[in-house]
């Protein structure tokens, strides 16, 4: 097996632990010391972790206006972090190419994981009605990808 996709398989194994952490079997805080930290300059750490902030509120968004079947508002939500609305981040790539193991796991994680799940939101959110279930089950693989990519990478 590949290097890269064992640490997805972590990921999602990691966030399988989450709902046990959340029923207080165990604390997510059992990954920190093992992160990979990924050094960049203090102005690209403020933009990621503003980027981050920003993702939540559009995961917020998700649950409740999935409840209320408004998928226009879900639409307008995730666009800038779909797989054509988001720009990257040069910074991290550039330092992370350093580190092939670790860029393989980034982009399983982000592109390809997080990033193609808003896709798939967005396109869902495109029918009416809005078929809740199926986004509800894809805002569950999103978490995975959070949880994922937190439990592997760090900011230093
Ligand atoms: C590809 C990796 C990756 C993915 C996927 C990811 N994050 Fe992050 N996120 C990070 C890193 C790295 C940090 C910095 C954490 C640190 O310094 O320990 C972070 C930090 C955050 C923070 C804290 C920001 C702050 O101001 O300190 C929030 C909130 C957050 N992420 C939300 C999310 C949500 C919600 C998702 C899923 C929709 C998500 N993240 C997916 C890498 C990721």
């Amino acid at each position: 097996m590949k290097k890269g996709l064992l640490w997805v398989m972590l990921g999602i194994a990691g966030s399988l632990g989450c709902a046990g952490a959340m029923n207080g079997l165990s604390s997510p805080a059992v990954a920190q010391g093992s992160r990979f930290v990924i050094e960049v300059p203090p102005e690209t750490q403020k933009e990621v972790k503003e980027e981050m902030v920003s993702m939540l509120a559009a995961l917020q968004t998700i649950v409740s206006k999935t409840l209320e079947g408004d998928g226009q508002a879900i639409q307008a939500a995730v666009e800038p972090f779909t797989a054509t609305g988001t720009h990257g981040h040069p910074e991290i790539a550039m330092f992370l190419s350093q580190h092939p193991e670790q860029f393989s796991a980034w982009r399983q994680l982000g592109r390809d994981g997080m990033h193609a799940t808003f896709s798939r939101i967005e396109r869902l959110a495109e029918s009416q009605p809005l078929d809740k279930e199926a986004v509800f089950k894809e805002t569950g693989t999103l978490l995975g990808y959070c949880y994922g990519c937190h439990a592997t990478f760090t900011l230093p």
